[in-house]
């Protein structure tokens, strides 16, 4: 009996700014863990960040930065496919043909077109302001990185299963007019261990986000990575009394860096009273520059221009556009789109 083919994984990360202790324990680290058990794609949807960020020059960097950052953490090239979005042109031509046969009713329904819609009309403004056609479309784009990838899982944080759902929906509909000759896989989304089940407080305590501007930021500065420790909020509990350490930022971080043992250890000595909060922030400092300060240096080295992320980037577009184009020209074949093959 043949072995049954191993599925294929692929997720995309938005590259909208610099990565934080966050990203690495609630997305990359459970994402790299899944490599073991499926064919795994990972791309910089560098196109998707464009439908907010208006800055070229930050554009370049992140895109560069969480390119890096992935590599860095332990992404192995020469077991994932690892590319840029906007390196595979396949992805835009399939783009028009999946939007035309994706209902625009499916798209008013979406999450991110349907909050924007909602803030402006509570604002007393017209439903649309200041949504452009990149937001409203973001979906279609999403479901062709998945579908021209022929995926099967999509590794994701809950909040965008439904983006993942809407790519089975277009898939479905594309199948329904063309399934005689052309059908795509249709994929699920996959919540990996670890994603949303830890969600990393930041530096006043509220979930760790680049929204509320309270990150930890992967590659600091030594230095600088000791004054952010120093400034996450305590209360004023004396060294001696007992403190829970469920309800201790300092703690929680701690928790997710620290060896088991030691972590267990340090809830003991807060639960008993004697351990200050001073020196649990220097117990945390020492575990995170333990854990970043390699990553660091490889990050360090990845970012420096003509470094070996180009040459990872080209060989990983090579790769996904040998994968897109082939489904592409079936597409185009299945669609009636002149010279196709
Ligand atoms: P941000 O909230 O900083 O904008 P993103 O939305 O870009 O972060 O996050 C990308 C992924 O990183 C999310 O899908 C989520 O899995 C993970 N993530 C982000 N912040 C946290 C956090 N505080 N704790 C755990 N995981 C997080
Ligand atoms: N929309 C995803 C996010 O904001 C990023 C993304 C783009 C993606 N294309 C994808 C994720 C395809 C999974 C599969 O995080």
């Amino acid at each position: 009996m043949s072995q049954p083919e191993t599925k294929v994984s692929l997720t995309g990360i938005k590259p909208t700014g610099e990565p934080h202790l966050g990203n690495l324990i609630g997305a990359i680290r459970p994402a790299l863990e899944l490599v073991d058990q499926f064919e795994s794609i990972y791309f910089i949807a560098d196109y998707h960040a464009l439908t907010t960020e208006r800055d070229p020059e930050l554009l370049r960097h992140y895109s560069r930065s969480v390119a890096a950052t992935w590599l860095a953490a332990g992404l192995d090239p020469s077991r994932t496919t690892f590319y840029r979005q906007s390196d595979v042109p396949e992805v835009f031509e399939l783009m028009w043909v999946l939007s035309c046969v994706t209902g625009k009713g499916l798209m008013n329904r979406a999450h991110a077109y349907k909050a924007a819609r909602d803030r402006n009309l509570e604002a007393g403004e017209d439903p649309d302001a200041g949504v452009n056609m990149g937001l409203f479309n973001y979906p279609v784009l999403m479901a062709v990185d998945i579908l021209a990838m022929e995926s099967d899982v999509i590794p994701v944080g809950k909040d965008q299963v439904q983006h993942v759902e809407y790519a089975a929906d277009i898939a479905g509909s594309f199948n329904h007019f063309y399934g005689d000759t052309y059908s795509f896989t249709i994929p699920e989304a996959i919540i990996p261990e670890g994603t949303s089940a830890q969600t990393l407080p930041g530096l006043d305590g509220r979930k760790m986000s680049k929204s509320y501007d309270n990150t930890i930021p992967l590659f600091l500065p030594e230095a600088e990575l000791k004054k952010l420790v120093r400034r996450i909020p305590t209360d004023s509990t004396p060294v001696s009394e007992p403190k829970d350490p469920d309800s201790s930022a300092v703690f929680q971080l701690f928790e997710q860096f620290a060896a088991p043992a030691d972590a267990a250890e340090t809830r003991k000595r807060l639960e008993e009273g004697g351990l200050g909060w001073g020196e649990l922030k220097n117990q945390l400092f020492g575990v995170l520059d333990e854990h970043l300060a390699p990553l660091r240096a490889r990050y360090d080295e990845l970012m420096e221009p003509g470094s070996e992320l180009d040459a990872v980037l080209a060989e990983g577009a090579e790769k996904a556009r040998q994968r897109a184009g082939r489904v592409l020209r079936r597409v185009r074949g299945a669609v009636g789109i002149a010279g196709s093959a």
